[in-house]
């Protein structure tokens, strides 16, 4: 697979009261294949929004530190600057403050008009963005009477029509009920599926990382665990060193486990979680 986002030894400090630099990212080395979807997970303060930012060039790294490359494009370039934005899609945790006009399709419209696009073109991409976040129906609707997980997507459309390459979502679902996670969490996966595009989503909600391919652990500005869901979340240990917990049927079945029943191990859904209790039970 080929590799669209690189962090080689990088280095982030930022300057506190004091003007003493005190470091959030040091060392820090990661590789992003095309067409992943990755979680970020750790605890308040560990790095990732920090993360986020460097990868879109709103942050620069230090002096001293190792490149970041978007696409092949480094991001300290001062030529790359634009097109390193363009390219990786930030969206933020409260929709409020991201939606900029008063109707839905003026909202998506807003990034691609701004890049001076010919009428047509523009349509184009509302239609392609509205239909991605299944909104289609919206279109002509005032952003401000929209539930929280519909201008979550419609954020998220506005991105999707400056034809990013890779979308980063920093904790898009922490202001959403449960309906508003699944909504935007469901765009969020087709998009990746359907469409191939890089997702990088930075939550600290077990069970959406258990549904994404990779799950990178942070803490203090390093990486401390890597793989797949299940791979990271049969580690407790290493759950729990990082500040975090386990998706909640993992923990059950973990905790059968140890009362001494004999379930299977890797589970991560709740689906799962009823397919090995069953199992067991029918084993008995
Ligand atoms: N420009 C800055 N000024 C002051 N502090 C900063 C700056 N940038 C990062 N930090 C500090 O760096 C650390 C990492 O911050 P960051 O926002 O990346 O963490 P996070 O993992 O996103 O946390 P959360 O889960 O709370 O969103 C924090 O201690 C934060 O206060
Ligand atoms: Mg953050």
């Amino acid at each position: 697979m080929e590799t669209i986002l690189s962090l080689q030894h990088v280095n982030y400090s930022y300057e506190d009261d004091n003007g003493e630099l005190i470091p959030v990212l040091k060392d820090f080395s990661l590789e992003i294949q095309r067409g992943s979807f990755v979680c970020v997970l750790g605890h308040n303060g560990s790095g990732k929004s920090t993360l986020a930012k460097l990868l879109n060039g709103l942050y620069q790294p230090d002096q001293d530190s190792g490149p970041i490359l978007v696409d092949g494009l480094n991001t300290r370039d001062e030529k790359n600057e634009l097109e390193v934005r363009r390219r990786v899609g930030l969206v933020f945790q409260n929709p409020d403050n991201q939606l900029v006009t008063t109707v839905v399709e003026e909202e998506i419209a807003f990034g691609p008009e701004n890049l001076g696009l010919p009428r047509d073109e523009l349509q184009k991409r509302v239609d392609e963005a509205l239909l991605a976040v299944d909104m289609q129906e919206y279109r002509n609707h005032a952003t401000y009477k929209l539930s929280g997980g519909q201008k979550q997507r419609i954020a998220i459309a506005g991105i999707l029509a400056m034809r990013p390459q890779i979308l980063i979502l920093d904790e898009p679902t922490a202001m959403l009920d449960p309906k508003g996670r699944e909504e935007v969490l469901s765009a969020v996966r087709r998009l990746n599926r359907e469409q191939g595009m890089t997702v990088i989503l930075i939550t600290h909600h077990m069970e959406e990382a258990a549904k994404t391919d990779r799950v990178i652990v942070m803490k203090n500005g390093q990486i401390t665990a890597d793989s797949t869901p299940q791979a990271v979340f049969s580690q407790p240990q290493l759950i729990r060193d990082a500040g975090l917990s386990l998706p909640q049927p993992t923990e059950l079945t973990h905790r059968l486990i140890q009362e001494g029943f004999p379930i299977d191990k890797e589970v991560l859904t709740v689906e799962q979680a009823v397919a090995a209790i069953s199992k067991m039970l029918k084993e008995k």
